[in-house]
């Protein structure tokens, strides 16, 4: 009977599948321990405004489950040692140095996750990697469990199985995808400990569902997943500038082959370029252990998928400073939208942190906005002491309660002289502000760059900016 599960980890996937696990087994007690004293204490506040991460529907399950069976402590031995099943769902970066450096994960969160999990555990323990890890990394794990074990006398053995159980959540969805997720991958060679398992998630996820693999192919579909879908958007960004030079329009592009049910319609949304944690790191990931089997051409062919996506940011950039006379010296340019997408408070490898920093390369002024991302965490990703004219829905708040935000900006007079305003982030609120209002405190020739389309090219049109936007070629509209 499983009473504890402890999570290792209170970051974007441990708290949100911690805090669904929790809402759905009542009687099982959840755990969610952390290093970092200061996320913990987020989690813990009173003010759910104020928890570390900002995902829809959050919020309510916290409410509901947090001190009855959700826990969030900085108590890692403990907690370990009390637990019958161990999320092992720590951060896995891309190495900075060393052999592997800019492609291979670094392992050292996960290492020292089994090197206390050795150390305090007690009796059997099913370890789950909840990370994504690199194919074979639950061999790492077993050995460095196991051979803490050898040295003890026979009746202080521990004994552990691991699983491998990736996530497949996207930021912004999360609570969603947790509640109905596509499948519920379940990889390991023990039938008890993945039984186990899949009874936890039995309690809300229909059993066809819930697919059994061996160790290793659970893993690399993981990768797998991630390199396909971030493939797709490499594949959908190049097309958009083929349309917008031979006249095409990417949407009517993306409606005729999404209606191919072998190419399927989702993920095809033209954009800045993807951004986020993980499908950067996972397809770099992917293309290090395609070197190391000796499989050169395989990695060359994924390489190719992050190359694209940081030279279709370059070519933003470079879009921008042509309509803009060939300099953006002294110009002032707005930034709407900060995170990697909308409904996270995330930037991690947001597009807006390469597009922001050519920018000021370039010499312009940036006046940025985002309803959910810090003026400190802006700062911050761009290098630079302090964002003075940043505004954020907190900053609003206080300092104008009772009004909208768009009436906000325009009483903050974030148009104000503004050279050229910049969608980098779908955010909902962007799609209905007044343009004409707009037009009338920006300097003339306004321009409105929309690099994710949602802005109504009729609006900017009439009010009398120039518009430029991704995918869709200038042909057409002439
Ligand atoms: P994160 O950086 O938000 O959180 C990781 C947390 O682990 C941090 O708070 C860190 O302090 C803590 N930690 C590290 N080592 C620790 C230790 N030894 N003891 C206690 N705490 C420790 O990371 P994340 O976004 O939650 O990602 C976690 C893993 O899940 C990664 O492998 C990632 O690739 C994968 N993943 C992420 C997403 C996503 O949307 N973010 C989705 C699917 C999978
Ligand atoms: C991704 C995977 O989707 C998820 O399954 C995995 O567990 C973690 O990595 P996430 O990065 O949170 O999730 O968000 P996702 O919705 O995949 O978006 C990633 C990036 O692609 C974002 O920058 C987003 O704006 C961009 N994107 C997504 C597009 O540009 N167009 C699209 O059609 C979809």
């Amino acid at each position: 009977m499983i009473k504890q599960v402890c999570c290792i980890g209170a970051g974007y996937v441990g708290g949100p599948t911690m805090s669904v696990f929790a809402d759905k087994c009542k009687d099982i007690n959840f755990n969610v321990v952390d290093v970092n004293a200061d996320r913990i204490a987020a989690w813990n506040s009173k003010d759910l405004s104020k928890l570390p991460i900002f995902e829809p529907g959050l919020d309510e399950i916290v409410k509901r489950c947090r001190g009855k069976n959700l826990t969030f402590s900085t108590e890692v031995h403990k907690c370990i040692s009390e637990a019958d099943i161990i999320f092992i769902s720590v951060n896995t970066p891309t190495k900075t140095k060393g052999i592997g450096a800019g492609k291979a994960s670094d392992l050292k969160w996960v290492e020292s996750c089994a090197r206390q999990i050795s150390e305090h555990a007690r009796g059997y323990t099913i370890v789950v990697e909840k990370s994504t890890l690199p194919v074979r990394t639950g061999e790492v794990i077993k050995d460095i469990l196991d051979s803490s074990q050898s040295s003890l006398n026979s009746k202080k053995k521990n004994s552990f199985d691991i699983l491998s159980n990736p996530e497949f959540l996207a930021e912004g969805t999360a609570i969603d995808d947790l509640e109905n997720p596509d499948r519920i991958l379940i990889g390991g060679s023990n039938e008890n400990a993945i039984k186990v398992l899949h009874d936890l998630y039995k309690r809300w996820v229909s059993e066809e569902k819930i697919i059994h693999t061996n160790l290793w192919s659970s893993e690399l579909a993981k990768l797998t997943a991630n390199a396909f879908l971030a493939q797709r958007l490499s594949s959908i960004n190049s097309i958009s500038a083929l349309c917008e030079v031979t006249g095409a329009d990417v949407r009517e592009v993306s409606r005729a082959i999404g209606k191919d049910r072998r190419i399927g319609s989702k993920f095809l949304n033209v954009g800045p370029g993807f951004g986020g944690s993980c499908f950067k790191k996972d397809i770099l990931n992917l293309v290090y252990l395609a070197n190391h089997f000796g499989l050169p051409e395989v990695a060359d062919f994924w390489e190719s998928v992050v190359y694209l996506n940081s030279w279709n940011q370059d070519r933003l950039t470079r879009i921008i400073l042509e309509k803009l006379f060939g300099t953006l010296t002294e110009k002032k340019i707005g930034i709407l939208g900060f995170s990697f997408k909308a409904n996270t408070n995330d930037t991690r490898e947001s597009p807006a942190i390469q597009i922001c920093k050519n920018l000021l390369n370039e010499g312009a002024f940036l006046k940025i906005h985002d309803p959910k991302v810090s003026q400190k965490q802006i700062a911050l990703d761009l290098g630079i002491p302090s964002i003075e004219e940043c505004l954020n829905e907190e900053n609003l708040n206080k300092k104008n309660k009772d009004k909208k935000w768009e009436k906000s900006l325009l009483r903050n007079d974030f148009f104000e002289n503004l050279d050229a305003v910049v969608v980098l982030t779908e955010w909902s609120i962007y799609s209905d502000i007044d343009w004409g209002k707009v037009s009338k405190k920006m300097r003339s020739p306004g321009w409105v760059f929309d690099t994710r389309l949602i802005v109504d090219e009729e609006k900017v049109i009439n009010s009398g900016l120039c518009f430029w936007r991704v995918g869709v070629g200038t042909l057409k509209r002439n």
